[in-house]
């Protein structure tokens, strides 16, 4: 009796555990407008930095409550969205609170002093359990530490990603590892490979200037085979080819993932730029340079996009252009920059053709139609390869057909943002040397192209559904990471820090 019983119940928990893995879910960004402190060259007390954090979450919370109201099974929010980035190590620290690991098996909302004063993490988790929302917030982890390269101050202080579940418990948590021009922060001893599981797929989270390395990002897809990203940032945008909504819908693109991005929104630093990205096409994203106005955004994705129909196909990312003689390579190439990097460039002078631009041993090929050539519109075709910027660290390899700023030649790779040209057709390819590439297809005014182009299974980048829209830029952006100044497959399958916590009690699901 007593048996069948608990067999029932074992039965009746595995129909609800099939019932709640959910095909589908939505997900929710918010783009915000952070309040920055007033004083950031001397350090505050802890009472004024907790007032600043807490009018962020106060906006925060609208978001999370807009997003649960909606039916929204998770809300990713920006990195520095509690205090904004300009710190330095002494300035930041007021605002620090010691985040413990996940296994510590803690919903701070429950039991807010077991470690200690976290007044921040009590009320993020108090949100997340209040709204039954699963959330996640960048917010700054200190640790105590005595051993060698301690700083002096005696912690460790980190950029960190927390993510609370559906009853407030922390279930994830991240440390930034490619921090940019952070002297507030410290880089963790290796990058930390951070994903937890849920009904509606298993999710892997980076931050911002994460992306463009290859760990914990790329082995995060590859060999923890995650559904969705979460990535947040304060992402400044660079136009042609590193705009936020324009990189980071061609990394989902390329990867084959869900792609959340929540961009901070500062008008002023060019940081605007935020989206739901599945892997055939972006879903919905934000860019807005005009208002001050933070902006929720919400989305259907599947959980499990790989098994979808629309899934892109395994591209062989220099199948074509290996296997064709190239066009003729034109004799008026130019070398011209975009930021530091010096590309070779070759015009498209007439209004349809076939063009191949080189530079070792990359070479770009690019068969295109005009559909009407606006006068005073010039386009190039532009090859890069080689260690990137000021820093050459990143090992880049760029085939790009952009617009020029003005007629005159030496302004091709400059920022500009309005084009007339439309194209008929084309179809951009580059004897890459790496496989992972994102494609990206930017038009006037900023904006994508989503099912308005797709990646042939031998590497080629070509429009569909009839012309396209006005262009900015066609590009091809590959990174080769083993040619980075300092790759190393730093993380190994082992130092997955994984968490599992599908709670097998009852599961309400909200979609049903
Ligand atoms: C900054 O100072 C102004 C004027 O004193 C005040 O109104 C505002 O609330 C302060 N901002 C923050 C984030 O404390
Ligand atoms: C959560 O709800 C409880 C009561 O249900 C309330 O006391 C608390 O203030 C709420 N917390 C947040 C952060 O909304
Ligand atoms: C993740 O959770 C789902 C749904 O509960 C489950 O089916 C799946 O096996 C889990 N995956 C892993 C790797 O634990
Ligand atoms: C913002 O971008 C524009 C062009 O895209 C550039 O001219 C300007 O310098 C950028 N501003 C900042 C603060 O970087
Ligand atoms: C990609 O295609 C090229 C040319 O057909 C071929 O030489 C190469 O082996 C292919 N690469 C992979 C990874 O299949
Ligand atoms: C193309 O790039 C290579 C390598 O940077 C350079 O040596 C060559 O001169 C360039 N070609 C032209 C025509 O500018
Ligand atoms: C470009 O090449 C294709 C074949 O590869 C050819 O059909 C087309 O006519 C060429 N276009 C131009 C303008 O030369
Ligand atoms: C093009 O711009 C450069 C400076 O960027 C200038 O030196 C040159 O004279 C210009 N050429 C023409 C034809 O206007
Ligand atoms: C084709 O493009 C139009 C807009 O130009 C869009 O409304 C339509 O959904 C697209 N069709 C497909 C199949 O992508």
């Amino acid at each position: 009796m007593a048996t069948s019983l608990l067999t029932s119940v074992a039965g009746l928990a595995l129909i609800i555990l099939h019932v709640c893995a959910l095909d589908n879910f939505i997900a929710a960004v918010y783009e915000h407008a952070v309040i920055l402190p007033n004083k950031t060259e001397i350090p505050v007390s802890q009472e004024e930095a907790l007032l600043v954090m807490n009018k962020n979450i106060d906006i925060l919370e609208i978001a999370i409550k807009q997003a649960a109201q909606q039916g929204a099974q998770i809300i990713l929010t920006p990195e520095d969205a509690l205090y904004g980035w300009k710190f330095t190590r002494k300035t930041i620290f007021p605002y620090l609170e010691d985040v413990p690991e996940p296994q510590v098996n803690w919903i701070p909302c429950q039991d807010p002093h077991r470690f200690g004063h976290t007044p921040v993490q009590v009320r993020l988790s108090c949100l997340a359990k209040n709204n039954s929302i699963y959330i996640l917030v960048n917010i700054g982890d200190k640790k105590q530490c005595k051993s060698n390269g301690c700083p002096p101050n005696g912690y460790y202080q980190y950029n960190t990603n927390v993510v609370y579940d559906t009853k407030g418990k922390l279930v994830a948590r991240y440390h930034k590892y490619h921090l940019y021009m952070e002297p507030q922060f410290d880089t963790p001893g290796k990058p930390e490979l951070v994903t937890f599981n849920t009904t509606f797929g298993m999710f892997g989270i980076f931050t911002c200037f994460d992306i463009l390395f290859h760990d914990p990002a790329i082995t995060l897809v590859k060999d923890f085979h995650v559904d969705t990203i979460l990535f947040p940032a304060a992402w400044m945008n660079v136009l042609p080819l590193l705009t936020a909504i324009e990189f980071h819908s061609a990394w989902a693109m390329g990867m084959g993932v869900n792609l959340l991005a929540a961009n901070i929104h500062h008008p002023r630093l060019n940081m605007t730029g935020s989206g739901i990205y599945a892997p055939h096409a972006p879903k919905v994203y934000h860019y807005d340079m005009e208002t001050q106005m933070g902006k929720i955004l919400f989305s259907k994705l599947e959980s499990h996009p790989h098994t979808s129909p629309v899934y892109p196909v395994a591209v062989n990312w220099s199948a074509y252009a290996t296997s064709i003689k190239p066009f003729q390579v034109q004799k008026k190439t130019f070398g011209g920059f975009i930021s530091r990097d010096v590309f070779n460039f070759t015009e498209l002078f007439e209004n349809a053709g076939n063009l191949t631009v080189c530079q070792k041993e990359l070479c770009c090929h690019l068969s295109y139609r005009i559909l009407k050539k606006e006068e005073n519109e010039v386009y190039v075709l532009g090859a890069f390869t080689g260690l990137h910027g000021r820093r050459r660290r990143e090992y880049w390899q760029v085939c790009t057909m952009l617009k020029c700023k003005s007629a005159n030649l030496t302004t091709c790779g400059r920022p500009i943002e309005t084009a007339l040209t439309r194209f008929e057709m084309f179809s951009l390819s580059g004897t890459f040397g790496t496989k992972y590439v994102f494609p990206e297809v930017l038009l006037s005014k900023i904006h994508l192209s989503p099912e308005k182009f797709e990646v042939l299974k031998d590497g080629r980048l070509v429009n569909k559904n009839g012309s396209s829209g006005p262009i900015l830029t066609v590009s091809l952006f590959g990174r080769w990471y083993k040619k980075d100044s300092f790759y190393h497959s730093g993380a190994s399958r082992n130092s997955a820090i994984t968490y599992l916590l599908i709670s097998t009690s009852l599961m309400i699901c909200k979609l049903l």
